[in-house]
């Protein structure tokens, strides 16, 4: 529910219509359903995620992630979302401009898509009605170790490929996404495939968190960001497909007509129509610019 401020002037109002109605056992959700369209893009800004992303939206947004065909059948609830974009207040709520709350979360929820789609050409209900389709890469090409970073050491036969709505990869992630969330990153990374709060919590995780040289996707999508030198001799420019530079530039930039790039671009256009954005913003790929490595 949101917190927001009360004018004095209202406040008579909103108190009488909740106590008349009460008796119809519905005041909560009429109140709620007044409140919103009278403060909706002045002090929205303290919305529940639950207002930029209902149950329903989520259910059209994510159409066949619950087929039998999808290995992720069943895990990825809308309930797990809510409870983990509650671990981060930030998300989806840091400006006060209404399309750009609702721009930040239709980017991220069509990166993890991206991550996740069991989509092809000719899908049924099209390529980007497939977002969650998966939990973890099936057939990983390695255990996704870097034993040189001593920071955040792997432990010896566990694996750090892939999982969740973000595909979370490497020791280097899964530690410190761990620390920041008090799961045991480094020797339980299989809970990220297995606890669906946690596996979208670590989402969020890699979307708030800036891994310098990188912006946060967050920053990005909320204006935030500000690029360096290097980012400008990059071309590094704000919008949706920086997001897709910082999530998987060295394989999707600097290049043109890359078919994964496309795709995430795809399921934004389509989550952009469903949740209301009016504009998708600048930059929506990433074909001319450099990668951050
Ligand atoms: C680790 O460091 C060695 C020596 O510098 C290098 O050859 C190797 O490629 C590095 N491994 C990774 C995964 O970066
Ligand atoms: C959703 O996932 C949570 C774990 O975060 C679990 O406790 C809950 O039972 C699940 N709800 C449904 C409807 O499956
Ligand atoms: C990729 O980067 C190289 C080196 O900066 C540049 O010459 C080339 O034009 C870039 N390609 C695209 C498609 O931006």
């Amino acid at each position: 529910m949101a917190r927001l401020l009360l004018s004095p002037v209202l406040l008579p109002f909103f108190l009488a219509a909740a106590s008349v109605v009460s008796n119809a056992g519905v005041a909560e959700a009429w109140h709620w359903h007044v409140w919103r369209h009278i403060f909706r893009g002045r002090y929205g800004h303290h919305d529940h995620i639950s207002s930029i992303v209902s149950e329903d939206d989520y259910a059209s947004l994510f159409l066949h992630k619950d087929d039998a065909a999808c290995p992720a059948k069943g895990f990825y609830n809308y309930s797990a979302f809510v409870s983990a974009a509650e671990r981060f207040p930030e998300f989806g709520s840091t400006s006060r401009n209404f399309d750009t709350r609702r721009r930040e979360v239709a980017a991220f929820l069509a990166q993890i898509s991206h991550e996740t789609t069991g989509g092809w050409a000719t899908a049924p209900d099209g390529p980007f009605a497939w977002g969650l389709c998966f939990k973890e890469e099936l057939t990983p090409p390695s255990n996704y170790c870097d034993a040189n970073n001593t920071q955040w050491p792997c432990v010896p036969g566990k694996s750090y490929h892939g999982r969740g709505p973000m595909q979370l990869s490497w020791n280097y992630n899964y530690g410190p996404a761990g620390e920041a969330l008090d799961f045991d990153g480094l020797g339980n990374p299989e809970v990220v495939a297995s606890d669906p709060a946690v596996a979208f919590k670590a989402a969020l995780w890699f979307w708030m968190t800036p891994q310098p040289p990188k912006p946060s996707c967050h920053d990005v999508m909320v204006g935030r960001y500000r690029p360096t030198t290097a980012d400008k001799a990059a071309n590094r420019r704000t919008g949706f497909g920086l997001t897709t530079n910082i999530i998987n530039g060295g394989l999707e930039c600097n290049r043109t007509g890359n078919a994964q790039a496309d795709d995430r671009v795809g399921y934004y256009r389509r989550y952009g129509d469903i949740l209301g954005v009016r504009n998708l913003g600048p930059n929506l790929d990433c074909a001319n610019q450099l990668p951050f490595s």
